[in-house]
């Protein structure tokens, strides 16, 4: 690599050099702000990005007029490779699509054998998970609470908060890579709703198990 291309920054949103990322490096999470001071990408996840996954299809069409900003992810730009650890912060926005809190997309790792771990910074939320053998768990996210994300299960992070976002920090392996499809096809078998003052677990109803076509 040229002296000049080390000093380039690694992406445009970046304000890091790629020299500096050679480095061990640190940076700060706390503070009144989500976003972090310093990343490399910014992702942002409007409601069209979910198509199929909310369950009250005629409000998910009425919403879609304005598109909402669902949720944002910030993340440290490092080698996908084994042996680096890829993390950043998500932030899902509050909000409701009919009785569906507003949630990620959600996701298997493409590499099914790779964990990953989310510990909550602010806000109020579960991490619903799935496996490919049948099981399924919804862990509760709070601040100062730690989530393992054990290898092979699908995750999605949904904030059942009335007000506030839901910040996690996460990492994860850098070959995990990602498989969306598998959810954007199946879903999750489980939906989280709104219930009372609190949520509920229920089935969902338009879940395919594995081999079944819409
Ligand atoms: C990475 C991971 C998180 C999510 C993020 C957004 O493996 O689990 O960084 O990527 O919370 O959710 P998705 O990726 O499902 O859109
Ligand atoms: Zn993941």
């Amino acid at each position: 690599m040229k002296g000049n291309d080390m000093e380039a920054n690694l992406t445009p949103n970046s304000n890091r050099t790629i020299a500096s990322v050679m480095r061990p490096f640190g940076f700060d999470l706390t503070g009144p702000c989500a976003p972090p001071v310093t990343f490399d990408d910014h992702i942002e996840r409007r409601l069209s990005a979910l198509r199929g996954q909310f369950s009250d299809q005629e409000a998910y069409a009425r919403l879609l007029v304005s598109d909402p900003l669902i949720y944002e992810v910030y993340e440290m730009r490092r080698p996908e490779v084994a042996g680096e650890l890829l993390h950043g912060i998500s932030i899902v926005h509050p909000g409701m699509v009919g009785e569906e809190f507003y949630m990620t997309k959600g996701h298997f790792h493409s590499v099914r054998a790779t964990a990953e771990i989310y510990y909550c910074l602010r806000g109020h939320g579960t991490l619903l998970m799935e496996n490919e053998a049948g099981d399924w768990a919804a862990e509760t996210l709070s601040p100062g609470r730690v989530l393992y994300v054990s290898p092979g299960w699908a995750h999605r992070s949904i904030n059942t908060g009335d007000a506030e976002d839901l910040v996690t920090f996460f990492v994860y392996p850098g070959h995990a890579g990602h498989d969306y499809a598998t959810i954007e096809e199946h879903g999750f078998r489980k939906l989280v709703l709104a219930s009372g003052r609190g949520f509920e677990i229920v089935d969902n109803p338009r879940w395919l198990a594995a081999g079944e076509e819409r």
